[in-house]
């Protein structure tokens, strides 16, 4: 298959955040490819209009395949760096790797649209997957993750936001994809309630209450900006570009940790560095608060690879 012109790149990749958004995590039942393949296409398509009807509520979406099912579903070609979640464990600290064959993420600033966009999709699936998890994330207060904190403030902003997560040129047939990391953290937020603000703030490495990064010198070894604040070996950041939301009920609650990126290895390096940490064995103290229940690596296509590979 040739694509000449830049693919389109499915919308809720880079898309700026929302108030509300729907996970659905689905298996794929045995020999189900040849119906399913069109089928996505056919999703991914839908959900790609519904971002213009449903402007007004910023509605947006997209669809990944995972690492362990890619090549039963597109047997013939293969994202370069695809591979399963980078599973890793250090004394008490883990992150496991929990792998779904689909992922699907929503946002819009209406539920209700929400709500019956998720039916819809589900309807469209029907008889070809099982629905294995499903979450539904809420801005919090002022974009804030439920430990109090601000998140995304770093974040790549305008048009790098695309230079950071899809995949350019020299892998076209997967130009304007992305590589997709999931993971589901349930958050200890009585531990974490009961450390004074000062140390909250010294575990993040910003302040609370005005989300101002800490002075160089400030900043801990053990600090979540220092442990994910990554250079490669020409000094350039690792940049990723985070869609996260806090999710839950009152019996369990946390983040919906997602990056999305052009490579799978800036995700890979940052989460090393927290759990397993660095020369002197400085891991990520936030990760004591917090606990990923599970870890699922995706690739997201262009919407004109999946129309493509339609059949
Ligand atoms: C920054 C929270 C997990 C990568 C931040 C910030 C907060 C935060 C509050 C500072 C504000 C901002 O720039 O967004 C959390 C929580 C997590 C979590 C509560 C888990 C429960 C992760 C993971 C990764 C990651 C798993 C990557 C493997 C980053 C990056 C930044 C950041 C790259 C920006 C750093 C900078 O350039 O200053 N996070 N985070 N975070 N986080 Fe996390």
């Amino acid at each position: 298959m040739e694509i000449d012109i830049m693919p389109r790149e499915q919308l809720g990749i880079c898309a700026e955040g929302n108030l509300h958004s729907i996970y659905l995590m689905y298996n794929a039942e045995d020999n189900v490819e040849a119906q399913l393949r069109p089928c996505l296409a056919s999703v991914a398509q839908y959900l790609y209009e519904l971002t213009d009807q449903y402007a007004d509520s910023a509605f947006n979406g997209f669809l990944a395949i995972g690492a362990n099912y890619w090549d039963t579903l597109y047997p013939d070609e293969r994202p370069a760096l695809l591979r399963p979640f980078p599973a890793v464990q250090h004394h008490d600290l883990y992150a496991p790797a929990i792998e779904f064959d689909l992922f699907f993420h929503i946002r819009c600033d209406r539920y209700d649209v929400l709500h019956l966009v998720a039916n819809e999709i589900n309807q469209m699936l029907e008889g070809l997957v099982e629905l294995v998890d499903e979450e539904r994330g809420f801005r919090y207060m002022d974009s804030r993750d439920l430990t109090g904190f601000v998140d995304g403030t770093e974040n790549p902003k305008g048009r790098q936001r695309q230079k950071v997560a899809l995949v350019d040129e020299k892998e076209p047939l997967f130009q304007s994809g992305s590589y997709v990391h999931v993971q589901k953290y349930a958050h200890k937020l009585k531990t974490w309630h009961g450390l004074a603000q000062k140390e909250q703030e010294d575990i993040i490495g910003r302040t609370k209450q005005d989300d101002v990064e800490y002075a160089a010198h400030e900043k801990l070894p053990s600090s979540h900006i220092k442990r994910v604040n990554l250079k490669d070996e020409h000094g350039n950041s690792k940049e990723i570009l985070r869609q996260s939301m806090p999710y839950g009920s009152l019996r369990q609650q946390g983040l919906m940790f997602i990056s999305v990126c052009k490579t799978p290895t800036h995700f890979e390096a940052m989460l090393h560095s927290m759990v397993k940490g660095d020369e002197h064995g400085q891991s990520d103290r936030l990760m004591q608060f917090t606990q990923a229940l599970t870890g699922s690596s995706f690739f997201a296509p262009s919407l004109d690879f999946l129309l493509g590979a339609a059949g």
